[in-house]
């Protein structure tokens, strides 16, 4: 059953207006220990707090049975066994098996793929150690430096986001960097820093077929054979030298092969982990090259932890069923249109781009696994950055603005890095939003206020509509006592699982991306029009206009 025809769904929705008009400040004044009530923990340095949300534990405790009557226990025992989660591609979805321990066994199709697993995680620890201890050269023998990931989506977004979040653990002497964008400034801009004798390459696609990430391959690959000519009297051997700068991850051992790619320089994964469920498999290589191997299994095993939380814990305490069941009460029940999310991190910039992809290309979909169309809102919007710079931008819409946007705060308790005062000021201004969100400021404070400054009557009359805070704006505080690797793997591994929830309520795959291709194949024919190839295609009146534009344009 689908969820807008459940009973169950009928009855909460039923609640949505007086869930709406009973304010946060009034549901504190019911429950003095409303903040302990809706708080969860994992281990003990993740606390995550639902208090300002616009719910009870009552409504909490019907969502979770709503989700039992849709089969829910069914769907995360199925995560981690063999299954068929993603039908419209004929595959599995057994992502969690790339974080499972050695002991465990995982069958797909009666074959245990745990070995496996294993097998190339141990092929990339030893990969890391020969970079990291000179062991493997460019072509001047030089030790490499600089590591390059050329991919996109899936392929870039993942250990894009946990590079940049793992900084304070870069101490193995290489620099990571990432190019993913056909725009050509993308990767002319970061070659221009590097020595191509001491730059590795890792040619991230699980098709190994993805336009712009074969275009920037290809373009690298010219980069360094120049280079090479332009120094080394023995350039002649290419195969060579793109063997010694270039490895690759990928599913399709053969197109690599023909790519120059040596196939021992390829790690594996398979066709049962998604593009954007991928960073824990040999996907994550720029990470363990950038922190070290054993950092990345602290990434796994903080992952492996969620899997286990996701997998053991009753619906009622179970952190992502919970993050996922508060979207359906948010979007589907109350309407709102969107969810943010507010690292208040630097080092965490990507992360709101990482979700953007985990969340909105998993479950931005209008039909059923049947291929039914869905009666109810699906994936909402998914969007964010870091505070506090996002106070200083848009948060003025979050506050006074007719749209009511359910905002996600992370924060981190400690930091590697110095300024006690910075960090005491981050952690201040995120409580400081959370607070200012939920209990706004009321018409008689603001009066009493501008009283107290002495201002006229006519000039308080002017500024009270003004300066009155609404409140009753829902929020989610996620806190975790430091950014490390763990914690990290668990964080995005939360994430991964509220999708996957979602997915399971709302009955859609949350797997697959059709949706993506229409553009990709109309690109690839209008790439023949703008380059003056002969196009086959014809185009609406709206694109021949631009086409006819660029190319008077056209330098
Ligand atoms: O275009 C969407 C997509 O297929 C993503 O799902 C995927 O992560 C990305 O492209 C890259 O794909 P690949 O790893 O095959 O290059």
């Amino acid at each position: 059953m689908l969820l807008s025809q459940h009973p169950l769904f009928s009855a909460l929705k039923a609640q949505a207006q007086q869930a709406q008009t009973l304010t946060l400040a009034e549901r504190f004044r019911q429950d003095a220990q409303r903040a302990a009530h809706l708080s969860f923990r994992l281990g003990d340095d993740l606390l995550v707090d639902l208090s300002r949300q616009q719910l009870d534990t009552a409504t909490l405790a019907q969502l979770c049975q709503l989700a039992r009557e849709l089969k829910l226990p069914k769907a995360i025992a199925g995560l981690f066994a063999d299954n068929r989660f993603n039908p419209s591609e004929q595959r599995a979805v057994l992502h969690t098996a790339l974080r499972m321990p050695a002991s465990r066994v995982l069958e797909h199709n009666g074959v245990n793929i745990i070995p496996a697993v294993h097998a190339e995680l141990a092929k990339m620890r030893h990969f890391c150690q020969r970079v990291h201890n000179g062991d493997w050269r460019g072509y001047t023998g030089l030790p490499i430096r600089d590591v390059v990931n050329i991919g996109i989506g899936g392929s870039d977004l993942g250990p894009a986001m946990v590079c940049e979040a793992l900084m304070p653990y870069q101490d193995k002497g290489i620099r990571p960097h990432f190019v993913s964008n056909i725009d050509p400034a993308h990767l002319a801009t970061i070659l221009a820093t590097l020595d191509p004798a001491t730059t590795l390459f890792v040619v991230s696609s699980k098709s190994f077929g993805t336009d712009e990430t074969m275009s920037n391959a290809m373009a690298a690959r010219q980069w360094l054979l120049n280079a090479c000519s332009d120094t080394s009297s023995d350039a002649s051997n290419d195969a060579s030298l793109v063997q010694q700068h270039f490895v690759a991850v990928s599913t399709h051992r053969q197109k690599v092969v023909e790519f120059g790619i040596a196939e021992e320089n390829m790690f594996e994964f398979w066709d049962w982990v998604g593009g954007r469920f991928s960073l824990w498999s040999a996907i994550g290589l720029p990470i363990a090259l950038a922190v070290g191997f054993e950092r990345f299994e602290q990434l796994l095993a903080g992952a492996h932890a969620m899997d286990e939380h996701l997998r053991t814990a009753p619906l009622e305490q179970n952190i992502p069923v919970l993050l996922a069941l508060l979207t359906v009460w948010n979007h589907n029940v109350l309407g709102y249109a969107s969810e943010a999310v507010f690292p208040y991190s630097q080092l965490m910039a990507r992360f709101p781009a990482f979700l953007q992809q985990l969340n909105m290309e998993s479950n931005g979909k209008s039909v059923t696994h049947n291929g039914q169309p869905v009666s109810h809102a699906t994936g909402p919007v998914v969007w964010g950055d870091v505070g506090s710079n996002s106070q200083h931008a848009f948060f003025q819409l979050l506050h006074q603005g007719t749209t009511v946007v359910p905002a996600e705060f992370i924060g981190f308790v400690n930091s590697p890095y110095d300024y006690p005062s910075h960090r005491h000021k981050l952690l201040a201004n995120m409580l400081a939003q959370a607070e200012a969100l939920a209990f706004g400021k009321s018409e008689q404070k603001v009066e009493a206020e501008l009283k107290a400054e002495g201002l006229s009557e006519q000039r308080i009359a002017t500024l009270l509509p003004n300066k009155v805070m609404p409140g009753n704006r829902p929020s989610t505080v996620i806190l975790c006592k430091e950014l490390t690797p763990h914690t990290l793997g668990s964080l995005i591994a939360l994430y991964e699982h509220k999708t996957f929830v979602q997915g399971v309520l709302w009955g859609v795959n949350s797997f697959d991306q059709w949706g993506v291709e229409l553009g990709k194949k109309l690109a690839s024919g209008l790439v023949d029009t703008l380059s003056g190839k002969a196009g086959g295609q014809s185009h609406d009146p709206a694109t021949q206009q631009l086409i006819k534009q660029i190319a008077e344009w056209r330098a």
